[in-house]
């Protein structure tokens, strides 16, 4: 009785503790009652830990641009945490450099490396999981799928073997990202036949992996994704976590699937509650996003970094996303500091209601190219000419003499350079930045006032990661406790 009322004295204090502190204080060790002891490594799933080789069921999200950086991942899996590299919008070149770096410093992991799906984009993923098998990249992060793709399928599959006693061995892990349960059922079960007849037909795989890919779902682990930073459905997490953990319970029985899929949880989690929510509903893992945006591994300027250090939850919006702007995708991105969001929005109004650049009212016309681009539209139309005859020419081939073609891709300029205006600080651009963010980073910035934290300067992402699941182990226990100690 006493330990209780010294645990719950020392409680505030310990929420900030870093772990030695919270060893040494012993809060950890001692025995209160019959409730034994709660470690940070305690928490979540023993399996997801196992089959990633981790010590925490805690996992640092993908960030394009390589805002999770080789430099964010290494940390992080140093310390046994497994952390996704940002490989949207990278070069293959810079990846590869990346793969290099990582492998150097992690020869034994844990690492991954997201592959990312674009509709418009489907040789650049082809080039990534080519890429990642090159250099022996076993584990992954798959986001942003609406269907599965042949160079998803051709990741798996490629994996794929039989050991002497006839067991499949999965050599090449997936961790699939969804928000919606159609998407989760298509990555909890085998693929589709015609993607496999292809690969095969391709040569792509062998007649032995054709025919394993089809005894195994193509993911290993579920992330559900709820109100996040960056592509989001906005979704409660409490409402869907329900339902994609019933359709795994079902599918697992349905398919006789030997290994149980791992559900993890992402998408507001920042601090000791929201954490602890997850784990209590049950979720294996835990998945951070914006909160590392704000630290000193991240791949970003100074000045977003100081920006996200003083953001509330209200301080985010819905905005036209720049990957899918003509299907009217959105992403959630900061208010505070930057009109990329009113802009965007704007640019997709104008999209919506006009059919060439030529319709749109003078004087609207004048504005966005003065306010928005800083130029013409027909110079943004040049570069961005300039720019696919060396990308990707068949997208200008693909426009042909479309005027709402041209219109997309002039107004995708201005979207897809705004988060690289925010990671140099371009102060050319400076109202335009895109920088994807959820309400998780004001949670967070509420937590940490008045501590070390409150400032970006002093955030690591390791330490937040320890910070955050001790809180939880502290919560954790006090719950029980007050449910023997009234
Ligand atoms: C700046 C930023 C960039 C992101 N980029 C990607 C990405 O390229 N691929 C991806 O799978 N998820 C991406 N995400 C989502 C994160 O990996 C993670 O799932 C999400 O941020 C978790 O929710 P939270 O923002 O509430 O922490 C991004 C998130 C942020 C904040």
């Amino acid at each position: 009785m006493q330990n209780f009322a010294k645990y719950l004295q020392n409680f505030k204090k310990t929420y900030y503790l870093t772990k030695e502190l919270f060893l040494k204080e012993k809060l950890a060790s001692d025995t209160i009652g019959i409730v034994p002891t709660i470690l940070p490594e305690d928490l979540g799933s023993t399996d997801f830990k196992q089959a990633y080789c981790l010590k925490y069921a805690y996992m640092g999200g993908s960030m394009a641009n390589e805002i999770s950086s080789a430099e964010m991942v290494i940390s992080m899996g140093k310390a046994g945490i497994l952390c996704s590299y940002g490989a949207g919008g990278v070069s293959p070149k810079i990846i590869e450099k990346a793969i290099i770096d990582i492998q150097k410093e992690l020869p034994n992991g844990p690492y991954c490396f997201n592959l990312i799906h674009s509709p418009y984009e489907t040789a650049a993923e082809m080039n990534a999981v080519k890429l990642y098998l090159k250099y022996n990249i076993d584990i992954i992060e798959a986001s942003a799928y609406i269907n599965l793709t042949p160079s998803l399928v051709y990741y798996r599959a490629s994996g794929l073997s039989r050991d002497k006693n006839g067991n499949i061995i999965i050599k090449n892990k997936v961790i699939a990202k969804v928000s919606r349960t159609k998407i989760a059922q298509r990555f909890m079960e085998p693929p589709s036949k015609k993607f496999v007849k292809k690969l095969l037909e391709e040569g792509l795989i062998t007649q032995e992996q054709a025919d394993l890919v089809m005894q195994v779902p193509i993911a290993d682990s579920i992330t559900i994704e709820a109100d996040s930073g960056g592509h989001t459905d906005n979704r409660p997490l409490i409402s869907i976590y329900t339902v994609i953990k019933n359709l795994r319970d079902q599918l697992h029985e349905k398919y006789n699937l030997k290994d149980k899929i791992h559900i993890g949880v992402a998408g507001g989690i920042s601090t000791p509650h929201s954490a602890l929510a997850a784990f209590s509903m049950g979720a294996d893992y835990v998945v951070t996003g914006s909160i590392n945006q704000s630290c000193i591994e991240a791949g970003t300027s100074e000045h977003v970094k100081n920006l996200l250090q003083s953001v509330l939850v209200s301080d985010v919006a819905m905005a036209p996303a720049a990957d899918m702007f003509e299907m009217g995708v959105r992403v959630q991105v900061l208010k505070k500091g930057s009109l990329y969001a009113v802009r965007a929005q704007k640019l997709y109004d104008l999209y919506i209601r006009y059919d060439s650049i030529n319709d749109i009212p003078k004087n609207e016309k004048l504005k966005v190219e003065k306010q928005f681009f800083g130029k013409t539209m027909e110079a943004v139309w040049q570069e961005t000419v300039a720019f696919f005859k060396e990308r990707d020419p068949a997208k200008l081939e693909k426009v042909g003499d479309s005027e709402k073609q041209k219109m997309a891709l002039i107004f995708r300029w201005y979207l897809g350079l705004s988060p690289l205006w925010a990671r140099k600080a371009d102060k050319e651009h400076k109202s335009d930045y895109q920088i994807w963010c959820g309400p998780s980073m004001g949670a967070f910035n509420d937590w940490v006032k008045n501590t070390d934290l409150a400032l970006a300067e002093n955030r690591k992402v390791v330490d937040i990661a320890e910070r955050l699941m001790v809180g939880v182990a502290v919560l954790y226990r006090e719950n029980i406790l007050k449910c023997f100690f009234k």
